[in-house]
């Protein structure tokens, strides 16, 4: 039986993804450079300046940019992602999370949090969820990000917990590949198209189901 399921944050347990998304739109349009929801793929799961270092290479002539400019994007970026969570409130959390939270309760297994996100704490108070978690890793608590498993190593050996009892639930293709790459069993939530590395996939999280979930890890350890 698992001892822990680990979850991921933006995309999971709520729809920030989308507001990361269109954050990032907006600064990358004043910088000239269009993205769209294809290539947002690739931010998904990665962290603040990483991401903006990703949609900068995708137009040569601002390769220059100083590190005081790129934190000054940054900081944009970040204040109108916090505009747009503003409103987030508990009828936000997605379905199927409060649910499944309930279930690892129930069966005392731990729950932790496994976010890039230097926001994740704020969000996770304004869902009202802080209370279910028995351990937050953000993006203060690891050096290096998605796709490297620190992320979810470091949320295991919080709980003393050896990788193989823990479960990971991820939206991204950079989440998904750190969580195979702590040797964890990792639980894709959306597209075959981004996820197919996942070890169990499903489509939104409203088919995130306990007893389902268990059964796969139970046959994938047997
Ligand atoms: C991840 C998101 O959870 O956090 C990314 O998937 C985001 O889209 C990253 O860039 C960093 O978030 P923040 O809140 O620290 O800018
Ligand atoms: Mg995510």
């Amino acid at each position: 039986f698992p001892q822990a399921f680990i979850y991921d944050l933006d995309g999971v347990i709520t729809d920030t993804a989308e507001f990361h998304f269109l954050a990032w739109q907006k600064i990358a349009s004043e910088l000239d450079i269009p993205i769209d929801r294809h290539f947002n793929e690739q931010l998904k799961g990665v962290g603040r300046m990483d991401s903006l270092n990703m949609i900068l290479k995708l137009n040569p002539a601002l390769s220059e940019l100083s590190e005081k400019e790129k934190q000054n994007w940054a900081s944009k970026k970040n204040e109108h992602y916090l505009e747009l969570v503003e409103t987030i409130d508990p009828s936000h959390i997605l379905p199927g999370i409060l649910e499944l939270l309930s279930a690892n309760k129930e069966k005392n297994i731990k729950i932790a949090l496994g976010s890039a996100s230097k926001n994740a704490r704020h969000i996770l108070g304004k869902l009202g969820l802080t209370a279910y978690f028995d351990y937050i890793v953000d993006a203060e608590k690891v050096k290096k990000g998605k796709p490297d498993p620190e992320t979810f190593i470091v949320a295991a050996d919080a709980l003393r917990l050896s990788c193989s009892d823990c479960i990971g639930i991820e939206d991204s293709t950079a989440g998904v590949e750190a969580i195979n790459a702590a040797n964890m069993f990792s639980v894709g939530v959306g597209d075959a198209a981004h996820l197919s590395e996942a070890d169990y996939l499903v489509s939104d999280t409203s088919k995130l189901v306990f007893e389902e979930i268990i059964e796969r890890y139970q046959q994938a350890n047997a």
